[in-house]
C-alpha cells in the first residue's frame, strides 16, 4: 500500500509543494464533479446551451487539477472530461460517415483541455522556479547574516582573550617574584607553585582559543569528501573502540569539491566527537553520503544513536560558548558551522531521544566567500 502511494506521489502527482492530502482531496473532487457532470450528461439531463456551458466548466475542473496535482492528473482529467464530445463527434460520425460541421466546433474544447493542462503544467513550473529562486536568495541572505554574526563573536571573543592574557601575564609576573622570594618557607612557596600553574593553565586555556577562533583561512584543493570521512575514522578508530561505538560509513559515488582537507576532518572530527560524547553506553553512528545532480551539491548525514539534544538547547547548539557538558568550550559546532559556511555550505540538525542527524550540505561548484576569519 504504501509503495503504491509512494509510487503515485513520485509519478502520478509529481513532486510539488502542495502536500499529498490537498492534492489527492483536490484530485478526486475534480475526478467526482467531472463524472457527475458526464453522467448527467449522458443522461440528456442538460439543454444545449447547457451543455456548451459544462464543457467551459471543465476547463476550471482541469485547470484546478493540473494546478494542484500536477501534469498527468490533469492530462487524465482532460481526457475524462472529452468523453462526451468524444462521444458525441463517434456517435455522428458512425451515423454519418463524416464529421459534421457542429460536431468540428465541439473539436477545439477536446484538443484546448490538452492544451490547458499542459499550460496550467508550465506556469506551474515556472512559479516553481521562482519560488526556488526566492528560497535560494533568502538562504544566501542567512548564510550572510550568519557569516556577519559569526564574524562578529569571534572578533569579540578573540579580543577579549586577548585582553585578558596581558592582565594575566603581569599577574604571573609578580607571583614568580614572590614565589622567588618565599621559596624557603614550605607553605608559601607550595601555594605560590599551585597559583602559577592555574595561571600557566589559564594563559594556555586563552591562547589555544586564539589559534582555534582564528584559523587560517581556507586553503582550498580537489577532494574526495569520502577519503576525508574515511581519514577521520581512522583517527578516530581507537577512541571509538574503547567507547564502544561502531562508526558505519554509506558511500554513494561523490564528485571531487574544493575545500580545506585540513578543516573538513575538524568538521567530521567534532561531530564524530559529540555523537561519541552522545553515547556514553555505546552505540552506533551512521554517516551517509550522496550526490544530488539537481542541485549539484554534496549531502552528509551523520546519524547517531544518542541521548539526543533537548528542543531548548537546539537552537544554541551553533551558538560560541553553548555547552551542556562539564568540561566542552562550546566552540566545536561553532567553528564546524564557520567552515561549512565558508565553503558556502549548510548544516542543520534534527533530534529527538533516540538520537541525533547533522545535515551537511556542500555545493559542488563554489563561489568565492568572503573569509569568515580575519586573517592571521
Ligand atoms: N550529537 C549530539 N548529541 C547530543 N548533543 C549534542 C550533539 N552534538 C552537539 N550536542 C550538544 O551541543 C552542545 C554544543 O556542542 P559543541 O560541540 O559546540 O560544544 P561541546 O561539545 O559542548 O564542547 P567542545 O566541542 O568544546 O568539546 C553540546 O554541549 C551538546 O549539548
Ligand atoms: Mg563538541
Amino acid at each position: 500500500m504504501n509503495n503504491l502511494t509512494d509510487f503515485l506521489m513520485k509519478h502520478f502527482f509529481a513532486e510539488r509543494s502542495f502536500s499529498p492530502l490537498v492534492k489527492i482531496s483536490v484530485f478526486l473532487a475534480t475526478l467526482i464533479f467531472s463524472f457527475i457532470f458526464i453522467y448527467l450528461i449522458f443522461l440528456n439531463h442538460f439543454s444545449t446551451a447547457e451543455a456548451r456551458l459544462i464543457l467551459y466548466i471543465f476547463y476550471l475542473i482541469i485547470f484546478y487539477g493540473t494546478f494542484f496535482c500536477g501534469f498527468w492528473p490533469g492530462f487524465l482529467l482532460a481526457t475524462i472530461c472529452s468523453i462526451p464530445a468524444i462521444k458525441v463527434i463517434g456517435a455522428n460520425f458512425l451515423q454519418h460517415g463524416f464529421i459534421t460541421a457542429s460536431d468540428m466546433e465541439i473539436l477545439p474544447f477536446v484538443a484546448f483541455y490538452y492544451l490547458v493542462a499542459i499550460a496550467v503544467d508550465w506556469f506551474r513550473v515556472i512559479i516553481e522556479r521562482l519560488k526556488s529562486q526566492l528560497e535560494e536568495n533568502k538562504r544566501l541572505n542567512e548564510q550572510t547574516r550568519q557569516m556577519e554574526k559569526l564574524v562578529l563573536a569571534g572578533e569579540i571573543a578573540a579580543g577579549i582573550a586577548h585582553e585578558i592574557r596581558n592582565p594575566l601575564t603581569v599577574v604571573q609576573g609578580y607571583i614568580q617574584l614572590q614565589a622567588a622570594k618565599h621559596k624557603h618557607e614550605q607553605n608559601e612557596s607550595a601555594t605560590y607553585a599551585l597559583i602559577l600553574s592555574e595561571l600557566k593553565r589559564a594563559n594556555q586555556i586563552i591562547s589555544e582559543f586564539l589559534n582555534f577562533s582564528r584559523p587560517h583561512q581556507p586553503s582550498k584543493k580537489p577532494i574526495q569528501l569520502t577519503e576525508i570521512i574515511k581519514t577521520t575514522i581512522s583517527l578516530m578508530s581507537a577512541e571509538s573502540q574503547v567507547r564502544n561505538i561502531e562508526i558505519l560509513l554509506q558511500s554513494k559515488e561523490l564528485p571531487f569539491i574544493n575545500a580545506d582537507p585540513g578543516q573538513m576532518i575538524q568538521v567530521f572530527m567534532n561531530l564524530f566527537t559529540n555523537a561519541m560524547q552522545a553515547m556514553p553506553d555505546g552505540g552506533k553512528i551512521t554517516v551517509e553520503t550522496g550526490y544530488s545532480t539537481e542541485e549539484d551539491q554534496i549531502i552528509i548525514h551523520i546519524h547517531d544513536t544518542g541521548h539526543g539534544i533537548p528542543q531548548e538547547s537546539l537552537e544554541r547548539i551553533f551558538t560560541p560558548f553553548f555547552t551542556t557538558k562539564d568540561h566542552g568550550t562550546g566552540l566545536g559546532l561553532w567553528m564546524t558551522q564557520a567552515i561549512i559556511l565558508a565553503h558556502g555550505g549548510l548544516i542543520d540538525v534534527t533530534s529527538s531521544q533516540q538520537g541525533t542527524t547533522f545535515t551537511v550540505v556542500l555545493p559542488v561548484e563554489q563561489q568565492d566567500i568572503l573569509p569568515i576569519f580575519p586573517p592571521n
